[in-house]
């Protein structure tokens, strides 16, 4: 035996455990969905953890939840940069300080540059609240309403340099009643994504979703264009909905 060195205990010789997988969540606004990815954490439900929350708006609310978490509150306002370039120039520092797997964008109301969306290429996800591809950007809710649509929804999407229009993940759909008004429907739309999120975000950290220029992948099969979808009944009963509503 002489010559080697061999280890004296058996930790010595286990392999470095596996780090959590680290997500880092950018918002501007109330934040809902990220309680809601902070509750899942919170249940052991996320895969991973959210080691940064930052805000390009200094009194985002999402800010205070993130606080009350324990998570690191970062706010990087917009405003104090000349270009949009030096913006996410910035903002590309700040996340890669924090070594993510996965960026979240949940409610970050910012056009992103290529340079931007090419650095994080396959490990961005934003939600939107539409059944995409149907309503791209603002005012999905009223478009919807004003369309007299049956289905409506939300959706999570890899993101691309095409505003909302990245391979789509899951969708949540909701039945529209005659009674909706925007109120309801954001109400109910807001419900849907609470759910989904998390969901979308754990398959991403067990390695179970992935991005391809085709569109999504799930455990390795190319998804529908629409991604995987939970129905109105489906999500109705999960949210314990009157399906009558
Ligand atoms: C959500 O409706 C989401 O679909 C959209 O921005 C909103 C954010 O809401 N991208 P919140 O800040 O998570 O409450």
């Amino acid at each position: 035996m002489s010559g080697t060195q061999y280890s004296d205990t058996i930790t010595d010789m286990a392999p470095e455990p596996v780090g959590a997988r680290r997500v880092v969540v950018l918002i501007s606004g109330s934040g809902s969905n990220l309680q809601a990815l902070i509750d899942a954490q919170s249940h052991d439900r996320l895969g991973g953890e959210i080691v940064a929350v930052i805000s390009n708006e200094p009194d985002a609310y999402g800010l205070k939840r993130a606080h009350e978490a324990g998570i690191e509150a970062v706010v990087l306002p917009h405003r104090e940069y000349d270009s949009r370039d030096a913006y996410d120039g910035a903002l590309i520092k700040v996340i890669e300080r924090h070594e993510p797997d996965l960026i979240v964008l949940a409610g970050f109301m910012r056009i992103l540059t290529p340079r931007f969306v090419q650095r994080f290429l396959g490990r961005m996800l934003n939600i939107h609240p539409s059944l995409l591809p149907s309503y791209q950007g603002l005012n999905t809710h009223a478009r919807a309403l004003a369309d007299k649509v049956a289905s409506h929804g939300c959706s999570v999407h890899f993101v691309t340099e095409e505003l909302d229009g990245g391979p789509v993940v899951l969708q949540a759909e909701l039945a529209v009643s005659i009674d909706d008004t925007q109120d309801t429907l954001k109400d109910k739309v807001h419900a849907r994504e609470h759910l989904i999120y998390p969901i979308a975000v754990q398959w991403f950290l067990e390695g179970r979703l992935q991005y391809s220029a085709e569109g999504a992948k799930m455990d390795g099969h190319l998804l529908p264009a629409h991604g995987m979808r939970l129905s109105h009944e489906d999500a109705a009963e999960e949210l314990d909905e009157n399906v009558d509503d």
